[in-house]
């Protein structure tokens, strides 16, 4: 018979008919008239139980059927006697694919550390956990295609080798067929890199939405999700240097319009991972719960993993001024207290997580749009306001996560961005093709970028940034 996988065995109507599905041993117990098997195949959170009768199956096939091992079961699916499961399978044979020594094998039927998991990433999507967040992980890319799709914005693939760098912050891994420790050199002792592949100096991108901005200026409305690379030194649960990022880019769109997209779209990936993912999120808020179980009642979370999605997603962001806020941060710390009090002098200077987490979950207890934050702490091709001051941005801050969403409306007349980029120092040498879209059909235009590990943090509860991509990069850490 043809294998089936579990999760639409699980899902059938039909009992009594013969089938073949294949996976790894979860757990296996029993006693010398019956066992029961744990088979998970990765299709879903729930585990098949089959029954194997020592009668029937080998003994020497059935000492090799333990935890990890992955086996071939040939049997009848029949309607379960147990509690929480549909259906059983009366296994008729065992045929064991792959054996797992019991002695050796990392992972145990019991619960496991984060830390322990992460040392053995190669093997760690084999848990329940992980399994869940890469089946929701999955959804959500497969959500996002759909939801631009759906708006006829075209999926632009933009380059992962770039010769500029989009942020204009420096934070970038160099791309190089140069001998690193002995480079070609010019003749005043700088490396020559006409020698270089490229013929010039090239990064792995930052972020696409420089080249996104050339696709708007032709197509409309765009969206990249690629992989992007920041060479920043932050060792934090919410910084990767190797992370994937959603970035529509429209024409004609200005800064409202910019977050009334950004807002729409974040609600529609929960509302979808609620009713795609109903399995997985029960299994992550069911750990979460358990994991609280053992802490003081003021630090366990006021709602549940699913009752915090719908929350974010059934209501309005808060919308505030930079200004705004700050003026927020310096009358919540009337007595100057020592965590926020630089800010009482400091309007012009970027706010720091706490403050931000102070906004989102202790001032207006859901998520902010931040908006117009000081020229001076944001990137060269946000658009100036009136004040001379002030930039056309948006950050998105969520609760539990900090800044989610990063966007603006662009600067799109030509000699303001040219006394930008001079003000900033970015080389504008190099970005003759960026000014072209400026000096020819220039239009406004707007976007933005969604951290994707973040929005799965978010979406799953995880607590640190490392369990939420298959292969974290982070500072000293590349391994596979
Ligand atoms: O705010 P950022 O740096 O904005 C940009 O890159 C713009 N070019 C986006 C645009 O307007 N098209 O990054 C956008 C988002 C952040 O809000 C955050 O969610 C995520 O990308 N992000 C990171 N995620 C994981 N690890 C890092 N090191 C990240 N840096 C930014
Ligand atoms: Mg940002």
């Amino acid at each position: 018979t043809k294998r089936i996988k579990i999760e639409a065995l699980l899902k059938s109507s039909q009992a009594n008919i013969d089938v073949t599905v294949k996976g790894w041993v979860r757990t296996k117990r029993g006693n010398k008239n019956v066992n029961f098997i744990a088979l998970n195949d990765g299709s879903t959170i729930n585990n098949l139980q089959i029954v194997a009768d020592p009668n029937l199956i080998p003994e020497d096939i059935l000492k090799l059927v333990s935890t990890g091992a992955c086996i071939s079961v040939n049997g009848t699916l029949v309607e379960s006697q147990g509690a929480g499961q549909k259906f059983e399978i009366n296994a008729q044979s065992i045929e064991i694919l792959g054996a797992a020594d019991p002695e050796k094998y990392p992972l145990q039927p019991k619960k496991h550390s984060m830390e322990f998991l992460r040392e053995i990433a190669h093997l760690r999507p084999r848990t329940n956990t992980f399994g869940a967040v890469f089946r929701i992980r999955h959804a959500m890319a497969f959500a996002v295609h759909n939801f631009f799709n759906d708006k006829k914005f075209f999926y632009l693939q933009t380059p992962i080798i770039t010769g500029s760098d989009a942020e204009g912050a420096g934070e970038m891994f160099r791309v190089t067929t140069l001998d690193a420790k002995n480079p070609p050199l010019k003749e005043d002792g700088s490396v020559d890199y006409k020698e270089d592949f490229f013929e010039k100096e090239t990064n792995l991108t930052v972020s696409g939405q420089l080249e996104g901005e050339l696709g708007a200026l032709a197509l409309s409305d765009i969206y990249t999700f690629g992989p992007t690379f920041r060479a920043e030194n932050s060792n934090t649960t919410r910084h990767l240097a190797e992370f994937w990022m959603i970035e529509p880019e429209m024409a004609f769109y200005d800064l409202q319009d910019n977050m009334d997209l950004a807002e729409e779209f974040l609600k529609y990936l929960i509302n979808y991972a609620l009713e795609n993912c109903a399995d997985d999120l029960a299994f992550l808020e069911q750990r979460l719960i358990d994991e609280e179980k053992n802490k003081p009642a003021n630090e366990k979370s006021e709602m549940t993993l699913t009752e915090k999605l719908r929350f974010v997603a059934g209501n309005d962001f808060e919308r505030v001024t930079y200004t705004e806020a700050i003026d927020i941060l310096r009358n919540c710390n009337p007595n100057k207290k020592k965590k926020f009090q630089y800010l009482i002098e400091g309007w012009g200077t970027d706010l720091q997580s706490e403050h931000e987490r102070y906004l989102v979950e202790k001032h207006f207890k859901k998520p902010v749009i931040l908006t117009n934050y000081p020229k001076d702490i944001k990137s060269f091709y946000m658009r100036m306001n009136e004040d001379g001051k002030t930039v056309g941005a948006m950050d998105i801050l969520f609760p539990g996560i900090g800044e989610i969403v990063g966007g603006s409306q662009r600067e799109e007349r030509l000699d303001m961005l040219l006394s930008r980029m001079n003000e900033m120092g970015v080389p504008t040498n190099e970005m003759e093709w960026y000014l072209d879209t400026r000096r020819y059909g220039s239009a406004p235009h707007s976007g933005f970028g969604l951290g994707f590990e973040r929005l799965i943090i978010f979406v799953t509860g995880m607590a640190n940034i490392r369990d939420v991509i298959p292969f974290p990069r982070t500072p000293g850490n590349a391994e596979f």
